[in-house]
């Protein structure tokens, strides 16, 4: 009696404990199996699945069912008498029974980065194993499903002063996330963010709020073999929201949207890797854009009426030009060319807002008025 039960406790250890199915514990077979005059056969009363509907509810009663589940074979998945799986699986685990009928999952299994519901939760997180009302037999419809676990995003999404719409349209979140797992460490359907912008970025585009024409990026890039700094790494993300921000372009910090700008240096997101000195301090040697010591980004930039970054700088990409400057600025729909030359210790530029003028770091070029 004794060595029983020890043998018990030790077996449980090693195998784990065992579900065993309530009707098969009671010892009699004779609730699914036929009894014969010597005891019972392997032949069944009823077959499945109606002799497990004999004791449990209809799993194939929602829209989209599994297709063994509509095929009636519960065997496939489950043990009629006891597995030391819980619920009575045919695996090791919930995760192994799914993935020994789903090759591509598996596939993905391989990725470095797993979402961690896949693993820690399995694949019933979303999934129902038998049949449920939404398409892929998901819990919640395929648009909603995040929002389960991520409330916050749908916050970001909806309340947002600036939206994008690539959460709203198609296949919402799932346009660019993967739910399973990806290379990419926040499970993006591409391992560079910039190839995922880009594949929608890829033509001229109107805004949701005012129609606003939205250049094509990809052509962009294409014709401009310079990127700047984050996107020689594909990295939009250092500087635009995905899902949606309070600031202009869905940036994560602010920037002027016109020509002009009153100067303040929270307003500019570039102050984030870049040092502001120059646009704060009119004498400085911190930056290559000044005569002698003055600086001329201050002298651009920092008034009431100052100009913007984007009349000089391209910080998407440029073509050919040092410091990302432009060869062209645009005013509302008129494009002007900047002419920058540069020289050995500064440059210069115009005509264009003012007559043609240089500056020079070591020796100061006296200007015209
Ligand atoms: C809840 C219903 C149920 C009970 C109770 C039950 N069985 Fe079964 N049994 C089945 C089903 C269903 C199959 C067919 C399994 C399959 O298709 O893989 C089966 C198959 C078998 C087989 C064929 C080999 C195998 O394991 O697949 C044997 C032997 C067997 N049962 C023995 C028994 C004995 C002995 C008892 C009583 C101690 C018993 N069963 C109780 C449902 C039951
Ligand atoms: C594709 C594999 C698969 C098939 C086929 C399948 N099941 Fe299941 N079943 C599961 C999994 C996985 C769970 C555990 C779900 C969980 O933990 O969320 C489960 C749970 C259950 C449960 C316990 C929890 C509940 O939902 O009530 C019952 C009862 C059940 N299944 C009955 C059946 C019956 C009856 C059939 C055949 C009509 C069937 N299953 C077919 C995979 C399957
Ligand atoms: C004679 C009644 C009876 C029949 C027939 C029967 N079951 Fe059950 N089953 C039960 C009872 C009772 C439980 C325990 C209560 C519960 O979980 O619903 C159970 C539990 C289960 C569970 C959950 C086990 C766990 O770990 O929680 C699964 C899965 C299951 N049954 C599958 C099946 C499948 C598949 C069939 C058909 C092959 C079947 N049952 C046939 C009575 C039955
Ligand atoms: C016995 C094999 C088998 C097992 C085990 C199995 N499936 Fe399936 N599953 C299928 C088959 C067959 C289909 C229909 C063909 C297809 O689309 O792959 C399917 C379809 C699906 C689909 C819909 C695919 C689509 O593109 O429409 C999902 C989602 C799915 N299964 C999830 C699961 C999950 C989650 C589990 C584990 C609980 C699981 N499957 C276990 C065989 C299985
Ligand atoms: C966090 C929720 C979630 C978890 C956990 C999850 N899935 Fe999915 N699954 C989804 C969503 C959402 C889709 C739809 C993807 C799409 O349409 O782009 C999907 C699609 C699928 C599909 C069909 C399309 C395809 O990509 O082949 C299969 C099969 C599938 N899942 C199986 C599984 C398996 C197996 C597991 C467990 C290893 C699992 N899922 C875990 C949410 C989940
Ligand atoms: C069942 C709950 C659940 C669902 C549903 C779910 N997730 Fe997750 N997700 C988590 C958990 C848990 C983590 C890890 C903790 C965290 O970082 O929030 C996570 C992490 C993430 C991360 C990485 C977060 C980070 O900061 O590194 C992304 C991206 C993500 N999920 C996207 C999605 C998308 C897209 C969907 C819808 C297809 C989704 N999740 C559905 C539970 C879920
Ligand atoms: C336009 C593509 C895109 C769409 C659509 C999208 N995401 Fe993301 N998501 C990203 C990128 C890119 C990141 C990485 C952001 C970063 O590193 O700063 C991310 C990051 C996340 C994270 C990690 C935490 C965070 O805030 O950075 C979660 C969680 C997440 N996404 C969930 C969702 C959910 C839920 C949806 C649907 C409402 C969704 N995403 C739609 C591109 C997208
Ligand atoms: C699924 C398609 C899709 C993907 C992927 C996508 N976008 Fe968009 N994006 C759009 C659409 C459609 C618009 C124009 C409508 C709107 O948002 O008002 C837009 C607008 C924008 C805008 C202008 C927003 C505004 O308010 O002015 C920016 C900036 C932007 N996207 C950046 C990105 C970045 C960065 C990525 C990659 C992380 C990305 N997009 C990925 C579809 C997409
Ligand atoms: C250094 C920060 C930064 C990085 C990195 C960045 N952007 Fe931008 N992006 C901006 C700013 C600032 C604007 C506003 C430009 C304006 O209105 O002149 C903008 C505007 C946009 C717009 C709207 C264009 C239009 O016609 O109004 C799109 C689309 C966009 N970015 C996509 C991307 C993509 C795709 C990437 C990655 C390849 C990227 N951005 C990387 C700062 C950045
Ligand atoms: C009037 C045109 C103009 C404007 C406006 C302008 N820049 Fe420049 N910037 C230049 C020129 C010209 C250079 C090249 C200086 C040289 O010869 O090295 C430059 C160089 C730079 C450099 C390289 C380091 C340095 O200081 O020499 C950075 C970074 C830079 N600018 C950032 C910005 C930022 C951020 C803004 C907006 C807040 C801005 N610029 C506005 C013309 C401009
Ligand atoms: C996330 C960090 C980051 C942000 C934000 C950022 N930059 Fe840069 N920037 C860099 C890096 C890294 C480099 C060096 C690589 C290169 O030249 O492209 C650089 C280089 C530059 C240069 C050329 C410097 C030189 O010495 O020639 C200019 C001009 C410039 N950035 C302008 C801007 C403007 C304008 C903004 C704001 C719209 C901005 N940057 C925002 C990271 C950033």
């Amino acid at each position: 009696m004794i060595i029983t039960v020890i043998l018990t406790v030790v077996l449980s250890l090693v195998w784990g404990s065992e579900v065993i199915h309530p009707p098969f514990q009671t010892g009699d077979c004779s609730m699914c199996h036929v009894k014969t005059k010597d005891g019972y056969s392997e032949a069944l009363t009823v077959k499945v699945p109606d002799l497990c509907y004999m004791c449990h509810p209809r799993k194939d009663d929602k829209k989209v069912v599994h297709n063994p589940v509509k095929a009636g074979a519960c065997t496939l998945c489950h043990d009629p008498h006891k597995s030391r799986t819980p619920k009575l699986l045919k695996a090791d685990s919930l995760n192994e029974l799914c993935l020994s009928c789903h090759p591509s999952i598996q596939r993905l299994m391989a990725k470095p980065n797993i979402h961690p519901p896949v693993k820690l939760m399995g694949c019933t997180a979303c999934h129902d194993p038998h049949s449920e009302n939404n398409e892929l037999r998901l819990k919640m419809p395929k648009k909603e499903i995040c929002f389960m676990c991520h409330p916050q995003i749908k916050d970001v999404r909806d309340n947002s002063p600036n939206k994008h719409s690539a959460l709203l349209i198609r296949e919402g979140c799932l346009n660019c996330h993967n739910p399973h797992g990806s290379d990419h460490p926040k499970y993006l359907k591409y391992a560079i963010p910039k190839d995922l912008c880009l594949s929608c970025h890829d033509k001229v585009m109107a805004r949701e709020e005012d129609g606003k024409r939205i250049k094509n990026m990809a052509k962009h890039f294409a014709q401009n073999k310079d990127p700047h700094g984050p996107n020689q790494w594909g990295d939009c993300v250092m500087c635009h929201n995905p899902h949606g921000s309070e600031n202009y372009r869905i940036l994560k910090g602010s920037f002027p949207s016109g020509f002009y700008s009153s100067f303040s240096k929270d307003n500019y997101i570039c102050f984030m890797c870049h040092d502001a000195t120059p646009f704060t301090q009119k004498e400085t040697t911190v930056t290559g854009f000044r005569n002698g010591k003055l600086s001329l980004h201050y002298i651009h930039v920092n008034k009431d009426k100052g100009i913007t970054c984007r009349d000089c700088h391209d910080w998407h990409a440029t073509n050919g030009l040092p410091h990302h400057l432009k060869e062209y600025t645009e005013f509302g729909k008129v494009k002007f060319p900047l002419n920058y030359t540069p020289t050995k210790n500064g440059g210069f530029c115009g005509p264009l807002c003012h007559p043609r003028r240089g500056y020079d770091r070591v020796k100061p070029v006296v200007n015209p008025r």
